[in-house]
């Protein structure tokens, strides 16, 4: 997000759709979107999930349910959204560029689906839509949010914190063979006890 805003990203008068509200870069990218005050859209799994995103986002779609990129078309009177935040990837591409306003972009960051999608680039060229690739921010941007966190203006969430070898696994009493990540039943971050520390905390060290 910060990468975005740095190429002329997003502005308080533009929407976006952040994907995977739930998960660790989903939940950062749609405090940052909330707090540069840009309408914001979320998509996620499950109503307790939603009920979490809305804290941050104006919709919340349940893409479970419903293609997302009809729901955003039609929340956005058939303009679609400036911006769409992607780190899922191959599952969700087509529809994320089919979300897209004409000239808007989608900024890419992560491919937890799949790295190969199938899409249609005529639905990328056709309408002026741009996909920007972002592997990470730089040290600005890292100073940038460390202070945003230490004053306490955007919240990292920590759904749980793991013993590092029990990090690929399900949590107690939970047999699904899938971890907790891949099962999609966090809401946050999932982290090791060695960075199970307080955010401010964190980032005293960086401001
Ligand atoms: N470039 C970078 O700087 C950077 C930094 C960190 C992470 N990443 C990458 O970003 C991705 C996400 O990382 P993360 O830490 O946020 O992972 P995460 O906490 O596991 O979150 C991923 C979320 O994506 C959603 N999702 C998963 N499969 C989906 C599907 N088939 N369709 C729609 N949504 C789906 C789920 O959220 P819902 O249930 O809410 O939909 C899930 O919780 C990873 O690929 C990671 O490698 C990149």
């Amino acid at each position: 997000m910060a990468d975005a805003r740095e190429r002329r990203g997003l502005e308080p008068s533009e929407s976006a759709l952040i994907l995977g509200a739930s998960g660790g870069v989903g939940h950062a990218a749609l405090q940052l979107a909330d707090r540069i005050g840009a309408e914001v859209y979320a998509t996620t799994s499950a109503d307790w999930k939603a009920e979490r995103a809305g804290e941050w986002a104006a919709s919340v779609i349940d893409y479970t349910e419903v293609p997302f990129d009809e729901r955003v078309v039609e929340l956005t009177d058939g303009r679609g959204v400036d911006l769409v935040a992607d780190h899922v990837g191959e599952a969700t591409w087509q529809q994320s560029i089919d979300s897209l306003a004409t000239g808007g972009r989608m900024v890419i960051c992560g491919a937890t689906s799949g790295a190969d999608p199938d899409i249609d680039i005529r639905s990328v060229y056709q309408r002026h839509r741009r996909i920007l690739g972002t592997p990470m921010g730089n040290r600005r941007d890292f100073r940038a949010v460390g202070r945003l966190i230490a004053r306490g203006e955007v919240a990292p969430v920590i759904d749980r914190v793991l013993p590092l070898e029990r990090v690929a696994e399900g949590p107690p009493g939970d047999r699904e063979p899938r971890g907790v990540r891949q099962g999609r039943r966090h809401a946050g971050g999932v982290t090791a006890p060695r960075w199970g520390v307080q955010p401010t905390e964190a980032f005293s060290g960086v401001l």
